[in-house]
């Protein structure tokens, strides 16, 4: 497919979104045509599904399905369509978010998450993932400050620390296209490295 898919990963508090919009502005800047979304949602379908996932007690098989439901409609009628436009898609939060927190953090299975991954995307991949990396406790500290905490936000440090885990480890099967952000540092020079990250792939 002739577009780029670009995603942005991290555990809740480290502040990839303030990112995503200096990304699709400097995307924009240079005459290319961006589309924003998240997961999960994105669709009709698929945002209806984000409340459930959200807010509603489920375990974490019936969750991790619904994520996949989410992203198969998500996939379908949103991200394949414009990648075939060539526009560049920017996505808060894709599958890595299911291997970082269904399995590291849940414990679910990550040889059955690589089976409905291919289900569900086929060979669609990220061709570059934008890891915002932050140490639990701080990052805990700085989405308590937010809004009222959604099923994933109310999860101790703990699992934090296994979904940053779980981060690392994707990083570490995919070096390619993985690039850590040192979230930690001021929010000018984590726009640095975001910027430099897509500089060094020339886009
Ligand atoms: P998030 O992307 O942090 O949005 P907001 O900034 O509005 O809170 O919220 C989505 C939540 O869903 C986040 O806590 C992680 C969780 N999630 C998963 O557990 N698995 C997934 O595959 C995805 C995409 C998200």
């Amino acid at each position: 497919m002739p577009g780029r898919f670009i995603t942005f990963e991290g555990i809740d508090g480290a502040g990839k979104s303030t990112h995503i919009e200096a990304v699709a502005a400097h995307l924009c800047e240079g005459g290319h045509s961006v589309v924003s979304t998240r997961e999960p949602g994105g669709t009709e379908l698929a945002e209806a599904l984000r409340k459930l996932v959200l807010h509603t007690p489920m375990d974490a098989l019936t969750e991790t399905l619904l994520i996949f439901a989410a992203r198969r409609d998500h996939v379908a009628n949103l991200i394949a369509p414009a990648m075939a436009r060539g526009d560049v898609v920017l996505c808060d939060r894709f599958t890595d978010a299911t291997f970082a927190y269904q399995g590291a953090g849940r414990g679910f299975d990550p040889v059955v998450l690589m089976q409905l991954e291919t289900w569900v995307q086929g060979d669609l991949q990220p061709d570059l993932t934008l890891w915002f990396d932050l140490d639990p406790p701080l990052a805990l500290r700085r989405a308590a400050s937010a809004r009222s905490p959604d099923r994933f936000e109310q999860q101790d440090v703990d699992f934090f620390e296994r979904v940053r885990a779980g981060y690392r480890t994707r990083q570490e099967q995919h070096p390619d296209r993985f690039v850590r952000i040192d979230a930690a540092r001021e929010q000018g020079e984590v726009r640095r490295q975001v910027v430099a990250a897509l500089q060094a792939r020339k886009w």
